[in-house]
This record gives C-alpha cells, structure tokens and sequence, in this order.
C-alpha cells in the first residue's frame, strides 16, 4: 500500500463509524463493556503494565472504567484506541493501540500500545501498529507519529525500531517508579520517511 497525502476531496478522519482495521493476522475493533474480562487479563499483569507508569490492575471494575474512558474519548473526538483480536476469534481481545492524543494543528499524534504475554514474540504489535500508522498517515492527515519507551522495555524500543522509528533523544530520570529514577526515549516517524512494507 502507498502512503499518499490525503486528497482535498477526502474528508480527513471525524470520529463518526469507529474505524475497523484488518491486516493478515489481525481485527481492530472497537472495545466493548464485554471486553472488560480480557482487559482486565491484560491490565491485570504486572509484566504488561511494568513500563507503562501505573501499578497492574486488581479489580474489574478499572478494566471496566478504561473501556468507558476509551468510549468517552473517542466520542469527544479526542483519542481512539482499538481492541486488537485475532481474525479467527474477533470476539476475544489480546491486545490494544491507538493513538493518545492527536493535535490537528501540527498533524502529530501519539501511539501507545500493550498486548496480553501470551501473544508475545510473534510480531502481533508490528503488525497492529503498522496498520494504525497507515490509519494516522492516511485517514488523519498526520505528518508525524509520536511514541515513547522506557529505556528499559526493549521490546517496546525494538518494535519502534522495527517499523523505522527515530530516537529523538532521551529524557533523563523522567519518571520515577518502584523507587528508582528510569529514562524515557522519544521516538517519532514522520511520514516523508515511512516506507510500507512490501506485500
Ligand atoms: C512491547 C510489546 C507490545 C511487544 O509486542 P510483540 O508483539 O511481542 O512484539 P514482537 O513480537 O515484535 O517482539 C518484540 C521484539 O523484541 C525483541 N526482544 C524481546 N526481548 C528482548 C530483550 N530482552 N532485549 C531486546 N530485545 C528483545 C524480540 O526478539 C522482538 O524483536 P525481533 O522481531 O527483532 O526478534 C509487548 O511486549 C507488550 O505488550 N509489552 C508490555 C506493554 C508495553 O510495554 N507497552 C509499550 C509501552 S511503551
């Protein structure tokens, strides 16, 4: 798929029918209030939620809240995150991605994801970002896609790495967590540069 400007007559993204995403493993959905025992499965993992500030999850009801939160946002046109599924079980989430925050004025946005440990390792995560990516560049207009890692998730920084993110530099002692002071590397990928992957 090329990455093309969005045209003049093409409406840039409004946040009416919630986007569904496919790529060849995968189902981007929106999430449910069905979807809160998978979130909660997710969010409940200390491995999941290490690197993400913000202790794992105990109870349902905070799966139940971040789905409503989710819901709130993108009916305030302020963020969207998808439930990430696989095509053969739609109905069971693995994961979620979206975009954070979307300034429309300088046509950037963030990207923040997890997926539940058991998905680890097969490039699901490249996979479903790749496919936010083409949503952002395409159907958002963005020119630049923004995304952040503790210094210490390698796996998060490889798969920046992987889809051709840049390090912008790092933040020195940013955040403080477990009584120690972590560093946090910026990315970003600007549309002039993304190159799709062949299919
Ligand atoms: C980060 C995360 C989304 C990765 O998703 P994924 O689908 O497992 O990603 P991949 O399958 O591409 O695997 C990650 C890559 O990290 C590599 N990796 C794994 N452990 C590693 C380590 N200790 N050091 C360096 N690289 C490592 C893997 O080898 C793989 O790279 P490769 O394809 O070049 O071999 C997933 O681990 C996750 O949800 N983590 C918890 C939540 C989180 O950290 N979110 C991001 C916050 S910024």
């Amino acid at each position: 798929m090329d990455i093309r400007e969005p045209m003049d007559s093409e409406a840039l993204f409004d946040f009416g029918e919630f986007p569904t995403l496919e790529t060849p493993r995968l189902y981007l959905r929106e999430l449910a209030p069905a979807d809160a025992p998978a979130v909660f499965a997710i969010r409940g993992d200390y491995e999941v939620t290490k690197y993400n500030g913000g202790a794992n999850y105990t109870r349902l009801d905070q799966a139940v809240a971040l789905i409503r939160g989710i819901a709130n946002d993108y009916r305030d046109k302020r963020s969207i995150r998808w439930g990430i599924t696989l095509r053969h079980d739609p109905k069971h989430v693995i994961g979620m991605c979206g975009y954070n925050y979307w300034l429309r004025k300088d046509a950037r946005a963030s990207i923040g994801y997890d997926l539940a440990r058991a998905h680890w390792g097969k490039g699901i995560m490249p996979e479903a970002i790749r496919a936010i990516i083409e949503f952002g560049f395409q159907r958002m207009g963005l020119k630049r896609i923004e995304a952040d890692a503790s210094a210490d998730n390698m796996r998060s920084v490889r798969v920046l790495e992987k889809l051709g993110f840049q390090r912008e530099g790092v933040q020195h002692e940013q955040f403080y967590e477990e009584s120690e002071s972590g560093d946090l590397i910026l990315f970003s990928l600007l549309r002039r540069d993304y190159r799709p992957p062949a299919t």
